[in-house]
């Protein structure tokens, strides 16, 4: 669980960071645009030009995109999507990002931030390779941070500290846990789990079909659980099914997207969209 002085010790990181920066890269699943976004730093983010990134549109559901994608345009965020897996970065960086920034300066200086999980490494990693720089003398940077050059003109900043998202209900927390962006606790499991299937039951039925390769829609979680393992022939001492075994493989599998394509935020969802 993440919990309020996560929040704090990052922001205080952030905050020093920032000063170096002209603009802020935001990467969120684009499987739960709104609930894997860090409102706790908006504030600190708000004098930056600053680009929302949906990352994994593979495997997220294009068409409940749309409504999150105007939402944040309203609100004067420059949005982008992509599948940073299925994509050339390098060319992407310079091609799409770069040029959606405002240039004020000849060199632009971009923090790359998100929560974990939405796909940082795989962006930063892509790209580190020799041309990666470690700058201890810039103003405001301590030792240790890193900057990756992607060209003469476009410095990234690897992020000082991840962000989390503020889990101010529960339906958010288990967003979080099938995407992959937080580890349960023990209990908390079963529970996304029970959150995802009922999800699933009503807006994306071919996810269960899919997870259990069979037309049958159990009537609840925990059946659908012991067909998994069953299906699996997870097996636990005493002959009977291993259901914690199959929770973890289902969440594993679910979060790397291998059932279909998904989006778990909807509007109605969120009491201040209403
Ligand atoms: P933390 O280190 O936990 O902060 O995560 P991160 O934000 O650095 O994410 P990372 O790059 O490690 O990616 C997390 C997982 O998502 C990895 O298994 C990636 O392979 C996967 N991933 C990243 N981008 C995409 C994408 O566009 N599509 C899909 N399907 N998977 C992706």
């Amino acid at each position: 669980m993440w919990y309020p002085g996560h929040i704090k010790k990052a922001k205080s990181k952030i905050k020093t960071y920032l000063k170096t920066v002209q603009g802020i890269l935001e990467l969120v699943d684009a499987r739960a645009p709104y609930a894997s976004r860090a409102y706790e730093f908006e504030d600190l983010f708000k004098d930056k030009d600053r680009i929302i990134l949906f990352n994994k549109v593979d495997i997220a559901d294009e068409k409940n995109l749309i409504f999150w994608e105007n939402y944040y345009k309203s609100k004067g965020y420059k949005v982008l999507k992509t599948s940073l897996k299925n994509v050339s970065i390098k060319s992407f960086l310079t091609k799409v990002v770069y040029k959606s920034f405002q240039k004020k300066f000849s060199e632009l200086r971009v923090m790359v931030a998100g929560i974990p999980n939405v796909g940082k490494s795989t962006l930063i990693n892509s790209i580190k390779g020799k041309k990666s720089l470690r700058v201890g003398n810039t103003p405001g940077v301590t030792r240790g941070v890193q900057w990756i050059s992607v060209n003469d003109q476009f410095m990234l900043l690897d992020t000082p500290g991840i962000l989390y998202s503020e889990i101010y209900n529960k339906k958010i927390m288990y967003k979080l846990i099938l995407i992959g962006s937080l580890k349960p606790e023990e209990d908390e499991k079963e529970f996304a789990i029970e959150y995802g299937f009922n999800f699933f039951k009503e807006k994306y039925p071919e996810i269960i079909r899919n997870a259990l390769k069979s037309d049958v829609i159990p009537d609840d979680y925990y059946n659908f659980i012991e067909l998994f393992a069953k299906k699996r022939n997870f097996i636990a001492s005493g002959k009977t099914y291993d259901t914690e075994r199959a929770m973890t493989v289902f969440l594993k599998e679910l979060s790397d997207g291998k059932y279909g394509k998904i989006v778990y935020d909807f509007p109605e969802d969120y009491d201040m969209l209403k």
